[in-house]
């Protein structure tokens, strides 16, 4: 196990461990967890910002790391589809088809809430978002924690409010690391797989309905369930949807959708498409799912070089293009 210490908290690298059953560097974050200090741990969509879920002001710090306002809803992170009904009052039949096919993994679902999810967590609504993680240092996290009688870990991705989803460790530590404290942790577990936020669904109308795209798509949902998902239909009263504000995901630099770059611009498309003449080229995909990977670490490329302009030449919406276009079209509105 690498282990060193940067600035004032601590960095565990935890990659040379994947394969042993419990070590001890998930053990000794699962129990800052549980005495109520943060940990942003791994997820194959992007990084967290991990809290004991029942603890208010743990949960707290959370936003203020974040910077967040406090209305916001944040999702439950739980090691399996047994631990729903601490935290849900009902799961629909479809809602537990959803689960069984695509958990764990890179889905959400807002259920009706039980007692133990508090306005703090879900924003005040009567709903709580539930996920199960499929990154294996995520699980095994969510699994020393509930070994500690924890209950679920909340947690929004590890960046500043408004901003760019980390997809590595060192994106955290450079973000958030000046507002974490001695006792919090960084778990560094490599990039992350997907590299965009899970899809939510809101399971609390009779048909699903989808909140926020991500690498669960409409036709994989609509497979499982054997339906055709009305895109039209609005949340159920009262939800708050997710990262609907008009800017959101988005780098320092400017991101464009269309137009023309000049020399020192960034510029971000697929492989088969030359760059442009004295264009700074930030990402090649081969491919969406790639694409979804590389997006997030191109536009804080973008920053880290400090360029003034991102132009994007847009995926197509196959797979994971619907969920890359919708954090697309949300960054260039900045
Ligand atoms: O992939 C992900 O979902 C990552 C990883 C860490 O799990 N998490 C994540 O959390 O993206 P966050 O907080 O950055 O985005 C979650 C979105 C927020 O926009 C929040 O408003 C919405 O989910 N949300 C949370 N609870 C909700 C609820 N009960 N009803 C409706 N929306 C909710
Ligand atoms: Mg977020």
């Amino acid at each position: 196990m690498e282990k060193h210490k940067v600035n004032k908290y601590e960095i565990i690298n935890v990659m040379s461990l994947k394969t042993t059953n419990s070590p001890k560097s998930i053990k000794s974050a699962a129990v800052a967890l549980r005495n109520g200090y943060l940990v942003a741990f791994p997820t194959e969509t992007v990084y967290g910002l991990g809290s004991d879920a029942t603890n208010g002001s743990a949960v707290a710090r959370v936003y203020a790391v974040k910077g967040r306002p406090s209305e916001h809803p944040v999702i439950v992170h739980i090691s399996s589809l047994s631990r729903v009904e601490l935290w849900a009052t009902e799961i629909p039949n479809y809602a537990l088809k959803l689960a069984k096919s695509f958990w764990p993994g890179p889905m959400t679902l807002v259920l009706r809430r039980q007692s133990l999810a508090k306005n703090f967590i879900t924003g005040g609504q009567n709903n709580v978002a539930l996920r199960v993680p499929s990154h294996p240092i995520a699980i095994e996290l969510l699994l020393e924690f509930e070994k500690l009688g924890g209950l679920g870990v909340a947690a929004p991705s590890a960046n500043r409010f408004g901003k760019v989803s980390p997809t590595t460790a060192l994106a955290v530590e450079i973000e958030l690391g000046k507002y974490l404290s001695d006792s919090d942790q960084i778990l560094d577990g490599g990039p992350s797989q997907i590299g965009v936020e899970s899809t939510i669904i809101d399971c609390t109308q009779v048909t699903p309905l989808i909140l926020r795209p991500g690498g669960i798509t409409v036709e994989m949902i609509e497979k499982v369930l054997d339906i055709k998902l009305d895109n039209g239909s609005t949340p159920s009263k009262g939800i708050k949807v997710p990262g609907m504000l008009a800017s959101h995901y988005s780098p320092i630099a400017k991101v464009f959708l269309s137009g023309t770059p000049s020399p020192g611009d960034g510029y971000i498309a697929m492989a088969g498409i030359p760059t442009p003449e004295g264009i700074i080229r930030l990402a090649s995909p081969k491919d969406n799912d790639d694409y979804a990977h590389l997006l997030y670490e191109s536009l804080r490329s973008a920053d880290r070089q400090g360029l003034k302009k991102v132009f994007v030449v847009q995926p197509d919406n196959q797979g994971v293009g619907t969920a890359i276009n919708d954090r697309l079209i949300k960054a260039a509105n900045n």
